[in-house]
């Protein structure tokens, strides 16, 4: 199959990015990231999540950083929301898409949100069915859909499964993501054909965690079989609070890189990703990761 001309980029840091930080980013901080990331051309910016404060004191001031960000039209603001305190909270924000998030695997289901795959759909049930009346997009997060903390390689029929209830809940698009990086590009192949073979491929996005340095190889996969749809975070940050040992998403800068060079089109002005990771990396205390922006930025500063 040949590779799309144009790619959608989820810019994750907001979320995935900072959610996993010991030290409190200040709430003007958050606003500030997501204000200059919609200023760089994103499409689609997963801001906050709504979901225990005791399970993730880090996104504690979701309302807050909705209610201070300057809305850019053209931006889809995204929100996490595990369960209906989840999505009413999402409501009252105003956020333009939730996104439920269950996983592959019944482990990290257990570990992450409390609950089985099963208990986990039809807790999605009622959110799916209120976000869709409110007139959201719906996103379905896949976690764990190539391998998992506690249970090793995590088989297709598993993740092909979790697609198809989410599918069936209504959702515009389904997440297959690799939380703890472990995929590689053969497999992610065959992973991504398979949930395409249930779900449209223009619907389905590639979330890959840079754990063991895969990411890139796994993207290139992904789109060889069609998919056109990435979730990556500025400066490589993130990390999930119940995945040991789980780095960051792949950096967006390193995504943009490889993208604009192979001419694929993503609408999101390079340069500006570079400053927005050197600066919030900066404030989280963190060098920041992403192989192409320290290149980058090192050249601008010479
Ligand atoms: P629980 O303890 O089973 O449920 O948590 P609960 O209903 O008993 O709630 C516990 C407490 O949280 C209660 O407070 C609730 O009121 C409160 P208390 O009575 O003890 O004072 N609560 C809430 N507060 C605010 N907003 C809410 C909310 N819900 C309950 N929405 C629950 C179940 C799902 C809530 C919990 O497990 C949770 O919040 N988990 C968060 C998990 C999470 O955010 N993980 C990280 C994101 S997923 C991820 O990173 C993977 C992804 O990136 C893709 C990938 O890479 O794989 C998406
Ligand atoms: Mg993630």
């Amino acid at each position: 199959m040949s590779l799309p001309d144009k790619v959608k980029i989820v810019e994750v840091s907001p979320r995935d990015g900072l959610q996993n930080e010991k030290n409190f980013i200040d709430t003007a901080i958050k606003i500030e990231l997501v204000n200059r990331l919609s200023q760089a051309g994103f499409a689609n910016v997963e801001a906050v999540s709504f979901v225990s404060p005791k399970w993730v004191p880090q996104m504690a001031d979701g309302a807050e950083v909705m209610a201070g960000i300057h809305r850019r039209p053209g931006t889809i603001y995204s929100a996490l929301t595990p369960n209906m305190r989840g999505l009413e909270a999402a409501l009252a924000a105003g956020v333009d898409e939730v996104v439920i998030f269950g996983a592959a695997s019944e482990a990290f289901s257990q570990k992450n949100i409390n609950c089985s795959i099963e208990e986990s759909i039809a807790r999605f049930e009622p959110v799916a069915h209120a976000a869709k009346e409110a007139g959201l997009r719906l996103r379905g997060s896949i976690s764990c859909a190539l391998g998992c903390p506690y249970q090793g390689e995590t088989p297709i029929a598993s993740t092909v499964n979790v697609a198809r209830r989410f599918l069936a809940l209504g959702c515009d698009e389904i997440d297959v993501a690799d939380t703890i990086g472990v995929g590689t590009a053969r497999r992610v192949g065959e992973v991504m054909r398979a949930v395409t073979e249930v779900v449209d491929a223009s619907r389905v996005a590639g979330h890959f965690h840079d754990t063991y340095g895969q990411a890139l190889a796994n993207i290139l996969a992904a789109m060889q079989v069609g998919i056109q749809i990435f979730h990556s975070s500025v400066a490589g940050l993130g990390g999930c609070p119940y995945a040991k040992g789980a780095t960051g998403n792949v950096a967006t800068e390193d995504v943009l890189y490889m993208l604009h060079g192979m001419g694929i089109e993503t609408g999101v002005d390079l340069d500006a990703v570079i400053d927005i990771g050197q600066w919030i990396s900066g404030h989280v205390g963190k060098k920041p990761a992403s192989r192409a922006g320290n290149a980058m930025a090192a050249k601008k500063a010479a």
